[in-house]
């Protein structure tokens, strides 16, 4: 079996200001002292991005990962970053899909698909966020809509970029409600999607590509969720804030 290493991801959301996110990394940077059992990404509004990206290049194994990014290289697109912005600031990962952007923003998997490709073309590794909302669990239409959405935004991309990019199984009904799917609902979604990946592209690409959980991933569950074969990771939302917290579920990714 493919070994994948765990990535624990930080997503702040429209959290912290840069002078908040550097003492929070002065902090987590002492809770994760020789530690190296998993890979960490802190994900800060696009304002962060700077003066993260001067703190981290003396940390290992911590990187850094923007929010979004639009697909086109420059032009009028008011409000909006290029690929090509976030690799001036050294930016590693880049969360695509999250579901507050396709609720809140209108963003279809046809959108999300172009700006995979353009962050995969600027080498930059997309975490691609799938999940279904209560509506369709209730409805037993989670199949369904996770390979739909896998379909969309993955279309064109052979399995060497497929390689470069991160799936994060988030439901919505899971998100900042303090409701976690339980470690056997998300096994069997995590076990769904790498099966897909393998109709997809093949199994051995589908065994090595890195599946993160999230919602409501907190230090007292964790541990749990991480242990689950198909899960290698977690992308982390409201515990991400507080560096303590964060710490904990970064550690409980370790193995034993
Ligand atoms: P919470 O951890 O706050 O539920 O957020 C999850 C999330 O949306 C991470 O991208």
């Amino acid at each position: 079996m493919a070994i994948r290493k765990k990535i624990i991801a930080a997503n702040w959301k429209m959290n912290m200001t840069s002078s908040e996110a550097a003492s929070f990394m002065e902090d987590l940077e002492l809770e994760l002292k020789n530690f190296d059992g998993a890979e960490v990404v802190i994900v800060p509004p696009f304002t962060a991005l700077p003066k993260l990206s001067e703190i981290l290049g003396e940390i290992p194994g911590v990187s850094l990962g923007a929010q979004n990014m639009w697909h086109e290289a420059s032009g009028a697109f008011t409000g909006e970053v290029s690929a090509g912005m976030l690799r001036e600031f050294f930016t590693r990962y880049v969360v695509l899909g999250h579901s507050e952007r396709r609720t809140i923003f209108g963003e279809t998997d046809e959108l999300i698909n172009k700006k995979v490709k353009t962050a995969l073309a600027a080498s930059l590794r997309p975490i691609v966020c799938v999940g279904e909302t209560l509506a369709e669990r209730d409805a037993n239409q989670h199949h369904e809509v996770l390979a739909r959405q896998l379909k969309g935004s993955l279309a064109g991309l052979d399995a060497d970029q497929m390689l470069d990019t991160v799936i994060a199984y988030e439901p919505v009904w899971a998100i900042g409600t303090g409701r976690t799917a339980t470690p056997e609902q998300a096994q069997e979604a995590h076990a769904f999607i790498r099966q897909t990946l393998a109709e997809m592209f093949d199994a051995t690409t589908a065994s090595k590509v890195r599946i993160q959980y999230g919602g409501s991933v907190k230090p007292d569950n964790a541990k749990e969720l991480l242990h689950q074969s198909d899960i290698d990771g977690a992308l982390v939302g409201g515990a991400s804030l507080e560096p303590r917290s964060f710490a904990k579920i970064v550690k409980a990714a370790a193995r034993g």
